[in-house]
């Protein structure tokens, strides 16, 4: 199964990936966490990205992309997996199909979160309540910036897997056993 969980920041894309890499037996994929990882260790792609994440602008397409690359290339990944965070430009979209295409492999199906920006702040404020402000970019400042980058770059993604015929959308608002729910009967359907 190789699936791709698109939604706004705050809309439960991690929350359903670690739950459904459980169920599956398939691996998650989200550049969020392996950017935050390379800032911590300081590697050079990490100096890189630190200012652009605390500003809640993009990494550069290449940058993503390479990361990506080597990832799906590791073992772990040949029984399937789950993108989180990525792709998030048309760039990376297409970047991405060719890459696997050269695998030989196809894509499951594209998940949307849909959830409204109202919703999304009381999230965000919420879990920098609850981290104690572990991310930098959780404040309604830098998320205003973020929410705006997903409608401009992002959100047209849905359209390019809708003419691929796998866009799939879930109402994100529900509480999240009702949307891992969800998003199992579309899988389940998908991969049938
Ligand atoms: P990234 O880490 O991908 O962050 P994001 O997309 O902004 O998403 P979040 O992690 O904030 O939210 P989520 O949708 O995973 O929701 P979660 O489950 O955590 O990216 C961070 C930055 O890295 C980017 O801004 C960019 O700079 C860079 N980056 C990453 N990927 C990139 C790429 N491909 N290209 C370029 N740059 C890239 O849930 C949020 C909260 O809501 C939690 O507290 C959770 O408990 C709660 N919650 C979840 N589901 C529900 C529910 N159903 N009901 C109520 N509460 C819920």
């Amino acid at each position: 199964m190789r699936v791709i969980l698109l939604g706004p920041p705050g809309s439960g894309k991690g929350t359903q990936a670690v739950r459904l890499v459980k169920k599956y037996d398939i691996v998650q994929l989200s550049t969020g966490d392996m950017l935050r990882a390379a800032v911590a260790a300081g590697t050079d792609v990490g100096l890189k990205a630190k200012a652009i994440m605390d500003r809640g602008e993009l990494v550069p397409d290449e940058v993503v992309v390479g990361i990506i690359a080597e990832r799906v290339a590791e073992k772990d990944c040949e029984n399937g997996f789950i993108l989180d965070g990525f792709p998030r430009t048309f760039n990376q979209a297409a970047s991405f199909d060719e890459l696997i295409g050269e695998r030989g492999m196809k894509l499951t199906a594209a998940v949307s979160l849909e959830v409204p920006d109202e919703v999304l702040l009381g999230r965000i404020e919420k879990r920098a309540r609850e981290t104690g402000g572990a991310r930098a970019d959780d404040n309604a400042e830098t998320l205003k910036k973020r929410l705006g980058v997903y409608h401009a770059q992002t959100e047209p993604l849905i359209g390019y897997y809708r003419d691929q015929g796998i866009l799939r959308a879930v109402d994100g608002t529900q509480d999240p056993d009702a949307v891992e729910s969800d998003i199992e009967k579309i899988l389940e359907a998908a991969a049938a």
